[in-house]
């Protein structure tokens, strides 16, 4: 069966009309899979991953994408711009690619990882690398969105929310409830903002009766939300999420407080604690950033948070090919040998 991508699946749900071309690159039904170990290790009711990774260009960022470009396509705009940490670049250039419309995208010179680049390459995208920050080159985008005929698909663009809210209802969809928390990165706050709005709507149709804690989780060295101020210099290894003034700051905060979650910081150590447990323990290769959310139910669960009885969903945005360079990094990875069986059996320990 062709798949049917979360325009079709949730058009009712959708801002689609008529005229709205319901295309997909196979973006939605990701997977929601069971934590083989750290569930019992933090003795949590239940634990499930929401594998965003696993979206056509490694990110949960088409699900907003193959939207905004739909509804450009209605309204007959012909390119397309966004700011970029990596993840949105990459989903903008390939829906705009297989649309035939122009992408421009603006990113941080050297803060990208390599794989969201090689994907913006690829998929054809002009690619103006600028000397500041995501947040600057926001502003930029922002401005040039004004003045020139071309569609912003940032997550200002409201709807990049719309799509990426369907990930909530496919998280009910199978569950068949709510999960009591949702452990999520946040940067920008976009996905936690649509997040919340997915599960806000699914509670206004009744499909479920109680809707979860929302858990944001930024990094130490660029945590403005937590700290109540824009940092100015943001920086973090997790550079999916290296933002200093996030453009939906008051909504993460309405998703915080209407839902009773909290929005807490995690250190670039315990996100890369994080990051090699679901590696090494869980297999799952996910990108630092995403290691966010698992390194929030970490720190929580070692000061005495209890989850015995609770459902935990943490949302595990990015494949971690995208970023190997920090996946290589660690030393040393392995052994070089000569070409012999003796010398391998060896190192192996099986002499
Ligand atoms: N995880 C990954 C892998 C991301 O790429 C992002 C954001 C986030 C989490 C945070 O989501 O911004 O909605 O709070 N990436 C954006 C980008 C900023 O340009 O790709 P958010």
């Amino acid at each position: 069966m062709v798949k049917q991508g979360i325009l079709s699946r949730y058009r009712d749900l959708l801002p689609v009309t008529a005229n709205t071309p319901l295309f997909s690159l196979g973006e939605g039904d990701t997977p929601l899979t069971r934590s083989p170990q750290l569930e019992n290790k933090i003795g949590c009711g239940s634990l499930y991953y929401k594998l965003e990774g696993c979206n056509p260009t490694g990110s949960f960022k088409d699900r907003g994408m193959v939207v905004a470009i739909a509804k450009a396509l209605e309204e007959d705009n012909r390119a397309v711009i966004c700011a970029s940490t990596g993840n949105t670049s990459a989903s903008a250039a390939a829906y705009a690619a297989s649309s035939a419309l122009d992408a421009i995208i603006v990113i941080p010179e050297g803060k990208i990882a390599l794989g969201k680049l090689a994907q913006a390459i690829v998929h054809g995208a002009r690619i103006i690398a600028i000397d500041g920050n995501f947040d600057l080159a926001l502003k930029i985008v922002r401005s040039l969105s004004q003045k020139h005929q071309v569609t912003l698909v940032n997550s200002l663009n409201p709807n990049r929310i719309e799509g990426q809210k369907t990930a909530s209802f496919e998280v009910v969809d199978e569950m068949g409830t709510a999960p009591d928390y949702l452990f999520i990165p946040v940067g920008n706050a976009g996905n936690i903002t649509a997040y919340w709005k997915g599960f806000v709507e699914y509670y206004q149709l009744g499909k479920i009766k109680q809707k979860p804690k929302m858990m944001g989780f930024q990094a130490e060295g660029a945590a403005p939300i937590v700290r109540g101020h824009v940092v100015d210099n943001p920086e973090t290894v997790a550079t999916a999420i290296r933002i200093g003034n996030p453009a939906s700051w008051q909504r993460a905060i309405a998703a915080r407080d209407e839902s009773g979650g909290v929005i807490d910081m995690v250190s670039d150590e315990d996100i890369l604690e994080a990051y090699s447990l679901l590696a090494s323990k869980e297999g799952i290769f996910c990108e630092p950033a995403s290691a966010a959310s698992v390194a929030g139910l970490l720190k929580l669960t070692r000061r005495g948070m209890d989850l015995s009885a609770k459902s935990v969903v943490c949302v595990l945005t990015g494949s971690g090919l995208k970023d190997v360079d920090t996946a290589t990094r660690k030393t040393p990875s392995f052994t070089v040998l000569p070409a012999n069986l003796a010398d391998i059996e060896k190192a192996i320990g099986w002499d």
